[in-house]
């Protein structure tokens, strides 16, 4: 190969994992401006295998209920059923590239499985959690 070649294959490669650090950082800091101290990966596990229960159902439900508790594998959305693929960036490079995509399902899925939106604070627990799995 000769050196542009390896150049432009190695950027290629890098693309996906910028994106994804783009995003989180983004995010990170966001958080931040809005009241979020530094952030904990083993809060954000503990918050992920939290489980609470529905007011409504009194049906008990976490993250875990449709994501698994293996990150690194498929999930099964749990009214659905259709599969959710891996969460873990490192088995699924889409995840966590783009910003928009991110908060839609931070909204949707505290208020589904906790009753009410995430804080700052617990988004970016569950980031620092998830971003390096
Ligand atoms: C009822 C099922 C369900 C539960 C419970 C659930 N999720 Fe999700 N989640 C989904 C679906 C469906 C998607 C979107 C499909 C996809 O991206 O594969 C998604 C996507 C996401 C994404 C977007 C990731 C990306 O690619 O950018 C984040 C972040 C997320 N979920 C976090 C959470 C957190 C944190 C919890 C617990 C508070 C949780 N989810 C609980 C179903 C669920």
């Amino acid at each position: 190969m000769n050196r542009k070649l390896i150049i432009i294959t190695a950027l290629l490669v890098a693309i996906p994992f910028y994106a994804q650090a783009d995003a989180v950082s983004e995010l990170e800091a966001k958080y931040q401006t809005q009241g979020a101290g530094s952030f904990s990966a083993t809060a954000g596990e503990a918050m992920w295998n939290k489980t609470f229960v529905d007011a409504k159902t009194g049906k008990e439900r976490n993250c875990a209920t449709c994501h698994t508790t293996d990150l690194t594998k498929q999930g099964k959305h749990a009214r659905t059923g259709k599969v959710i693929e891996p969460m873990a960036p490192s088995v699924n490079l889409k995840r966590f590239t783009k910003v928009k995509k991110i908060k839609k399902w931070f909204v949707r899925n505290c208020k589904w499985t906790l009753g009410r939106e995430c804080t700052a604070q617990e988004k970016g627990d569950f980031l620092a959690f998830i971003k390096n799995l």
